[in-house]
């Protein structure tokens, strides 16, 4: 009651603020012109610093996003927290110009190197689709790679083995029919002003300087050795398999430059077991083989009686396990498996689905069939090794998870 009498007894202009109760304040300023015009700058003013600072925060946000583009793929740190001694990347049969398939692969890869860098990559072969390079200074080399592989992460060494493809399987016979390309060249020299389709050429000094990343083998083995700090080396033997598999030597390719008649398998037998044995020898703790062909295998290439590659490769099966090696790792199966047999300690490993895959490829194999599965996967994808804490760890990563499709953990063989 007392403050509606004040109200009405008080000039507005000259009212003493110590004597109008808040109630009467909000009362009275409702009604003025002036208030409403505050009212009215202080919601212009409100939304327009509101408006600024989202405009200013979407800026940011933008920025931010297309520098640091959201991960769609999980990294293994997130459950896998023990320091690694070494990360390396394993990819297979990839090279096919930057196809979707590929770059899908491509870009899981640059995803899960952002938080798990590989020191280096290994290509499992089949570089080049459809038939290899024709000369050191092929175009190829730019689609199927350079131009494919650009994530700031896989700027690593790459250490490739040839595949069947790199060797010119799947050659375009109108190419030799035409002369356009030299079937058997009697010479290196002959292939300067002519098309020559060979392995060598991936090999060559001319090409590694057009990508400093490239570093292939081909026609023998040839073992790189890596430390694992306090867990001691690592000997990755690259080998090169194509002269082993029977049905290959008598192809329209065969006698291509470099090609696989000129390859001498026993020789490639022979370094494999001295290298092998060397290792042993000199005390290195852990040994991988990489090759294109299966040992052991799911696929296609082994489960079909007409050509059998498991048939050419088994001579391997003895040695990988008499000279304690922890995995054998191939492509040339458009696909990822892990395999192992309960009479032996390897592990056999197949990352060959680095862009076109197979689906579908396992669905009608009976469970008894695949009895030596750990992992089957018809998606495309490569696998991570992580060596950390004295053991090796395998991530099959594939495009339709977020993390890993499959992680082993393997122990050195005793
Ligand atoms: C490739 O690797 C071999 C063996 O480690 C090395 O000697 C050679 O310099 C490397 N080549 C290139 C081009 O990096
Ligand atoms: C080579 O080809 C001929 C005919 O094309 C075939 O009969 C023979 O079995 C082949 N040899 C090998 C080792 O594949
Ligand atoms: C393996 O190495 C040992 C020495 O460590 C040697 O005596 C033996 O002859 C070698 N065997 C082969 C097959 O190279």
């Amino acid at each position: 009651m007392g403050t509606q009498a004040l109200c009405t007894e008080y000039d507005l202009e000259e009212e003493d603020p110590f004597f109008t109760s808040d109630v009467e304040k909000v009362g009275r300023s409702r009604n003025t012109y002036e208030h409403q015009l505050r009212k009215r700058r202080l919601v212009l003013g409100v939304a327009i610093g509101v408006g600024s600072v989202a405009l200013v925060a979407l800026i940011i946000g933008l920025a931010w996003a297309m520098g640091h583009r959201k991960l769609d793929y999980i990294c293994p740190s997130a459950y896998d927290t023990t320091r690694p001694n070494l990360v390396f990347f394993v990819v297979g049969d990839w090279g096919r110009s930057g196809n979707a398939n590929q770059r899908r692969v491509a870009r899981l890869m640059g995803d899960v190197a952002e938080c798990l860098p590989p020191e280096f990559i290994i290509s499992t072969g089949d570089n080049f689709y459809p038939s290899g390079l024709s000369s050191p200074q092929d175009p190829l080399f730019d689609a199927s790679f350079s131009q494919v592989y650009t994530g700031p992460r896989m700027q690593v060494p790459w250490y490739a083995v040839m595949g069947n493809h790199d060797y010119g399987d799947n050659v375009d016979a109108s190419l030799l029919n035409s002369g356009r390309c030299l079937a058997a060249p009697p010479s290196a020299e002959a292939c300067t002003s002519r098309c020559c389709i060979s392995p060598w050429w991936q090999t060559v000094p001319d090409l590694a300087a057009r990508d400093l990343r490239w570093n292939a083998t081909m026609g023998g083995v040839l073992t790189r050795r890596f430390k694992l700090g306090v867990a001691g080396t690592l000997d990755i033997l690259f080998m090169d398999t194509n002269p082993f598999i029977q049905s290959y030597q008598n192809r329209s390719w065969s006698s291509f430059l470099r090609g696989v008649s000129s390859q001498d398998s026993q020789a490639i037998q022979a370094q494999l077991q001295t290298q092998l044995n060397a290792s042993v020898a000199s005390g290195s703790s852990w040994r991988l083989v990489v090759g294109h062909h299966p040992v052991r295998s799911y696929g296609k290439h082994c489960m079909e009686d007409d050509k059998n590659n498991c048939d050419d490769m088994q001579f391997m099966r003895p040695w990988l396990r008499s000279y304690r090696v922890a995995a054998y790792i191939n492509g040339h199966e458009h696909d990822q498996q892990l395999l192992k047999y309960p009479e032996d300690q390897v592990y056999y490993v197949v990352s060959g689905a680095g862009s076109d895959t197979r689906e579908g490829e396992f669905d009608s194999l009976l469970p008894e069939k695949r009895a030596n599965a750990l992992f089957l996967s018809d998606a495309q994808g490569f696998l991570a090794v992580v060596f950390a804490g004295g053991t090796m760890r395998l991530h099959f990563y594939t495009i339709r998870q977020r993390g890993p499709a499959y992680t082993a953990t393997v122990n050195r063989p005793a």
